[in-house]
């Protein structure tokens, strides 16, 4: 291991942190409005494919070249297999900070909406006379809070407090980071279970349960299905963003690597599971319709059914609360791992100091979490993406979500598979591991993964030809950001990845 790196206090504090990174936004807002847009049924046998085909192969190489090198990402990868390799590390890394800038915007309108739990989001007669956008109604509507809030500067305030907290848990590494996720991350376990009992509870409670587990074998065939299944497995298991190789870095060379992937993935499905559980549940008791955007379903469906849990008001406002203080939680030990990839990448290869490396990841980033929460009404009817900041954060999303981490899962298969060699990486595993695994490891790596991922890339690269995302919603004078959005984000991620793998690593320099 690399002189002067730090060491996790406990295996605890390792699996912690990196089960808190995998569980998070993607776990409770993605997951179910993927589920439900996917029809329930048909989503879950895709999503355990994959699982085992996919996600558990990288874990375990992302894990394993942590450990092998005691190097973050791209170093790891530059030390592993090259130069070339490298370059889809600065990438990843690049793609992590788009994804921060981003994540922190959602988790700042979360923040708003769980202080909104004690102002008036869930008071009758108050929520809607403050909309610009609807007729005053008589019930409290959280959409329309929702809507309200995000047309307000105050989420740009919420987003510095967010950033005021990653940066506080990351200010001493793996030490403040284990003091932080030993107590967000079993915290949040209790309230997720607190929320699926008294969702079960509920008399219908068992009817979206069925919708999610019941078979739809006619959904199975939609190419659609699969894809998503397949990126959503891996922005929820934290793959292709650096994040876990960073984590696992920092971890003594003998760590069993195999075990660990085991453990963290089985931590993030259950969660999941678990919060599709609650989040069908309150659906379908409350017969919502979870129609809209990916966001919708958490942030304006779910509180509409806790809205009519209880007849007393405080009942209301302290589940409301938990469920938003949840969210928060969640995303923040997920947000810490993802400023923590391109910080530690930074440090190994600049030699500045955590200080400096933090800065620099965290500077760009909060003006991009800004400029996601620009209240700046585009859609006056509210039929798309509302506000300036939400369409920005809406067309980001679908290229960084949908192609950079698929794109670097697929070069790193390629570079380890390959270039190092996928019997060099499982022998390496093998090593340490009370399981060992077999040669099925290596045509995973430098077959099945890579063909995944390629069709999976090329089937959403074929489905772009239908527009360019976002062009349909009238933005007025931001009609350019649907073809600015996507050039930038590829200029800035390749320009800034070439740049950095140009630069000779420190033991060269
Ligand atoms: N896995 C996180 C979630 O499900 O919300 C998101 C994430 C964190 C993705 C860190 C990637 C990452 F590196």
């Amino acid at each position: 291991m690399s002189n002067n790196r730090q060491n996790w206090n406990s295996k605890l504090g390792f699996i912690l942190a990196a089960s808190g990174s995998a569980i998070g936004l993607g776990n409770i807002v993605f997951f179910s409005s993927n589920a439900y847009q996917y029809g329930g049924g048909a989503f879950y046998l895709p999503y355990f494919i994959a699982l085992f085909v996919l996600g558990l192969p990288i874990m375990m190489l992302e894990f394993g070249i942590g450990t092998m090198t005691g190097k973050s990402f791209p170093m790891a990868l530059s030390q592993l297999a090259g130069k070339r390799a490298e370059f889809a590390g600065w990438w990843s890394v690049m793609s992590a900070m788009f994804i921060t800038a981003y994540y922190v915007a959602i988790l700042g309108w979360a923040f708003g909406m769980m202080v909104g739990s004690f102002g008036s989001l869930f008071e009758p007669g108050i929520t809607a006379p403050f909309t610009p956008f609807e007729a005053p109604q008589p019930s409290p509507s959280a959409m329309v809070y929702f809507f309200h809030l995000i047309a307000t500067w105050w989420p740009v305030i919420f987003i510095f407090v967010i950033w005021g907290l990653n940066l506080l848990i990351l200010q001493r590494g793996t030490e403040s980071i284990e003091r932080a996720v030993r107590i967000f991350v079993p915290l949040m376990w209790v309230f997720m279970i607190g929320l699926v009992i008294k969702g079960l509870t509920l008399d219908g409670g068992f009817d979206g349960i069925m919708y999610l587990f019941t078979p739809d074998l006619e959904g199975i065939s939609e190419a659609g299905v699969w894809r998503g299944a397949f990126s959503q497995m891996f922005f929820s298991l934290s793959l292709g963003l650096g994040t876990m190789t960073a984590y696992a870095s920092y971890l003594p060379k003998d760590a069993d690597q195999i075990n660990n992937s085991f453990l963290v993935s089985f931590l993030n499905c259950s969660f999941e599971f678990i919060a599709g559980l609650a989040i069908f549940s309150l659906l379908f008791v409350f017969a919502l319709n979870p129609a809209g955007s990916t966001l919708s379903l958490s942030f304006f469906v779910i509180p509409q059914g806790i809205n009519e849990l209880s007849s007393s008001p405080w009942i209301v406002r302290l589940f409301g609360f938990l469920f938003f203080f949840l969210i928060v939680i969640a995303g923040l030990t997920s947000s810490i791992s993802l400023i923590e990839g391109p910080a530690s990448a930074l440090m190994d290869k600049l030699k500045i100091s955590r200080k400096r490396a933090l800065a620099l990841v965290a500077i760009p980033c909060m003006i991009g979490s800004v400029l996601c929460t620009l209240p700046i009404i585009v859609d006056k009817g509210l039929s798309g993406n509302g506000t300036l900041g939400l369409s920005i954060l809406d067309i980001t999303d679908h290229w960084v979500f949908s192609y950079s981490l698929l794109i670097v899962g697929f070069m790193e298969a390629i570079a380890i598979g390959w270039v190092l060699g996928a019997d060099k990486l499982r022998l390496a595993l093998n090593k340490h591991s009370k399981w060992n695994i077999g040669p099925w490891f290596n045509i995973f790596i430098k077959f099945v993964v890579p063909g995944i991922l390629l069709t999976v890339i090329g089937t959403s690269l074929w489905s772009e030809r239908e527009g360019l995302y976002g062009a349909n919603v009238d933005m007025g004078s931001f009609n350019w950001l649907p073809i600015f959005i996507p050039i930038f984000w590829l200029l800035i991620s390749l320009g800034v990845a070439f740049y950095l793998t140009s630069r000779p690593n420190p033991e060269e320099a």
